[in-house]
């Protein structure tokens, strides 16, 4: 890989800290950086560049997948210098780029430069004016910017960011990250069906009779109050990944391999969505915000009483949903999906639940359906729920097997998606259009929200949300799994 410069603004925050440099590090020990990199910090802390690459390093203790190597360290940190600055000076911007040149001729690397925002969501626009005045993007190499989410508040504001990124950047420039998008189970759905033919003959539209997804945490608002609760679940977590799980879920399954589903993108299926109209927002969404209650017999204290949470506060802390795909590979089949702030367990899955045929149509009873589950995170396997009979008492038990687990050594979400930045492959970052489209299905949501038009369900902290979730499902005769 060619030479590059890889400005990372934000790098004193949290996600640098814990997933950026981290990737960065294991990216290197596979030998998967450019030979020759340079790697600079922005930030508002006036650090100098040995006290950067200290943070650097006791980032990489705290937080690397694999085991620091102190052997190969020096040469590792010897990448990072840093930068103070304040996005509103332009001054700053004439310092960054004078540092920028300075390494490329010192490394003798072409001007390729990388752009990385983790910065707060009003500063996005802000840094990318900065950054064209400056005349640090027309280098003479290429150009790339990776934009972390939230991209925009809603429709509205979503356009309007891109508007003013695409007066600096072209769309082939832009990344969008959605970390969930580089899960290697997510990645893994591309290949999964077409190499494995026998799942595909499993997935298929006379099959299968509804889907589950479940990104589910434990973990409640931490010290993000001031961002989640403006954000809430639906803008934290649906808008971005749940909606991309259910894109990437719906082209790569079922069935590819006989062509029913080639040829599909994600965008044909975020437009067949069928629309949510706020007034009936109320009959396939359920909004909730957790109560006090127990993580793993821990007390925990309620959404309200969080550490700069408004007292009053409507934010949601789950969301729910109930979504019809009017695209004829998923015609009549269900997606249901939720996500949820302290809950009872930690976990992202898809469930793939089948006709119960041998209950319909072979006279046997007590049988449950099959099930498929990808379990994406914190482990990742494929297992298949059959029914055995039990010769004791001639009832059939339903019984989990797994086709497979992967190692728990995988790359991170974060090392894939920046490996792919670096090479220029942008097939795991969500497009425009993917964005406009998830807003643009979301926005009436957004609307109910905001007028109050739907009831806030409270739940308890450690549990499975709000009860009332459960009758998206009960009503077509299912329930979560
Ligand atoms: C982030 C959200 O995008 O995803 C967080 O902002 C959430 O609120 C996180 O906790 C969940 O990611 P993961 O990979 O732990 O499922």
């Amino acid at each position: 890989m060619e030479g590059m410069t890889f400005v990372l603004f934000g790098a004193t925050g949290d996600l640098a800290q814990r997933k950026l440099f981290p990737a960065l590090y294991n990216l290197y020990l596979d030998e998967k950086l450019p030979e020759t990199m340079s790697i600079i910090g922005l930030g508002r802390r006036n650090y100098s560049d040995k006290v950067f690459q200290e943070k650097v390093e006791q980032a990489l203790y705290a937080y690397s997948r694999r085991t620091v190597q102190s052997g190969s360290l020096p040469d590792f940190l010897k990448k990072f210098r840093y930068c103070i600055f304040d996005a509103t000076e332009k001054e700053a911007y004439r310092q960054l780029h004078e540092l920028v040149e300075k390494r490329e001729n010192e490394l003798d690397i072409p001007q390729n430069r990388l752009f990385y925002l983790s910065v707060a969501p009003r500063l996005i626009d802000v840094i990318a004016s900065g950054l064209y005045t400056s005349g640090i993007t027309q280098g003479k190499g290429w150009k790339r910017l990776i934009v972390e989410k939230p991209f925009g508040r809603n429709l509205e504001t979503a356009r309007a960011l891109n508007q003013n990124l695409r007066k600096v950047f072209n769309e082939d420039e832009i990344y969008r990250i959605d970390h969930y998008l580089g899960k290697p189970m997510v990645q893994n759905l591309r290949t999964l069906v077409l190499a494995n033919p026998v799942l595909g003959s499993l997935l298929n539209h006379e099959e299968i009779s509804n889907v589950q997804i479940t990104a589910s945490e434990t973990v409640g608002v931490e010290s993000r109050a001031d961002y989640y609760d403006q954000a809430g679940a639906v803008r934290d977590m649906v808008q971005n990944h749940l909606l991309q799980l259910v894109m990437m879920t719906a082209i790569h399954l079922p069935d590819s391999l006989t062509g029913n589903n080639s040829g599909i993108k994600k965008t044909d299926i975020i437009e067949s969505l069928q629309p949510i109209l706020k007034e009936h927002a109320h009959r396939t969404i359920v909004r909730g915000q957790y109560e006090p209650g127990e993580i793993e017999g821990a007390p925990v204290a309620g959404y309200r009483e969080e550490p700069g949470v408004d007292e009053l506060s409507k934010n949601d802390t789950y969301f729910a949903a109930r979504i019809a795909i009017d695209h004829p590979s998923w015609k009549g089949i269900p997606f249901y999906i939720r996500t949820g702030k302290r809950m009872n367990a930690k976990s992202t899955q898809i469930v793939i639940e089948f006709e119960n045929k041998a209950m319909d149509t072979r006279g046997l009873q007590g049988t449950s359906p099959n099930l498929v589950m990808l379990e994406i995170s914190p482990n990742e396997s494929i297992s298949l729920r059959i029914n055995l009979k039990d010769a004791s008492n001639n009832r059939f038990n339903p019984v989990w097997t797994s086709l497979s687990s992967n190692s728990k050594d995988q790359p991170e979400a974060y090392e894939l998606l920046l490996y792919d930045a670096l090479r220029g492959n942008s097939t795991f970052f969500a497009d425009w259009q993917e964005v406009e489209l998830s807003w643009n299905w979301i926005q009436p949501v957004l609307e109910a929200f905001n007028e109050d038009l739907l009831p806030l369900h409270f739940y308890p902290a450690g549990s499975r949300g709000p009860i009332v979730a459960n009758e998206l499902l009960t009503a077509d005769q299912y329930k979560w799994w």
